[in-house]
């Protein structure tokens, strides 16, 4: 089992991206929010700035969607090359028919509840799924407080994961700092975005390095 650092592009510099993408070649996958103002009230950028950034990642792209109709959306950033291509539970017709297409089209599919999204449609699909995405701020926004009451729901689909025995991974998102990653390890996480403490941070090598190391000092998972 092992720990991943996804830092969020969302805090770096987006008039040099390029730069900041080469500040972060240590951590494990880069972790690109797209955002159309409606799913949540921000906006940031679409399919062709994100071919982009795959044509000049080091690192491969963890695509996190909070975008209405991902139906009809999400299957093109699978087709650009996106590593993992994340979806809203909340904005999906038909998750199972859409998680499928982006496996068939070369990508790990995954799934986002917002903190009050109840966990048990996910669960009974979790097959279909390579990433589970926990919210734990409301999406829109870097730089909010990390929400400890999601915890119990990332408990639940650990405990999920577990009893299936598949190879699922459970993301967190918001909020994530050497103070707080230890709280999420612990209730069974194993993947990790992380937006302002590492750009804001002198260093995001060094953050990126400290992040891990307190999640697996805190992770309840086999190392
Ligand atoms: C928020 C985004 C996050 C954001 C996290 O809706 O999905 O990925 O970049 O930023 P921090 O780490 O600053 O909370
Ligand atoms: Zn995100």
């Amino acid at each position: 089992m092992s720990i991943r650092i996804n830092p969020s592009i969302l805090a770096a510099d987006f008039v040099n991206m390029e730069r900041d993408l080469g500040r972060i070649t240590s951590a494990d996958l880069v972790h690109v929010d797209v955002m159309d103002n409606h799913f949540v009230p921000n906006l940031t950028f679409g399919p062709q700035m994100v071919q982009r950034i795959q044509d000049v990642s080091a690192l491969p792209l963890d695509v996190h969607l909070m975008i209405d109709d991902p139906d009809r959306w999400a299957p093109a950033y699978a087709e650009l090359g996106a590593y993992s291509v994340t979806f809203h539970a909340e904005a999906a017709v038909d998750p199972v028919a859409l998680a499928r297409t982006l496996r068939a089209g070369g990508a790990r599919a995954g799934i986002a509840l917002k903190p009050g999204t109840d966990p048990a449609a996910t669960i009974e699909m979790l097959a279909e799924f390579d990433q589970v995405l926990v919210m734990t701020v409301e999406p829109g926004f870097g730089g909010q407080s990390f929400m400890t009451d999601t915890m119990p729901k990332l408990r639940q689909l650990r405990d999920a994961v577990s009893a299936t025995g598949l190879d699922v991974w459970l993301q967190v998102d918001g909020g994530i700092s050497t103070e707080t990653i230890g709280i999420a390890a612990q209730a069974g996480a194993d993947t990790f975005v992380a937006g302002s403490s590492v750009f804001a941070a002198g260093d995001p090598a060094a953050q990126i390095a400290a992040l891990r190391n307190a999640a697996a000092g805190a992770s309840s998972l086999d190392q």
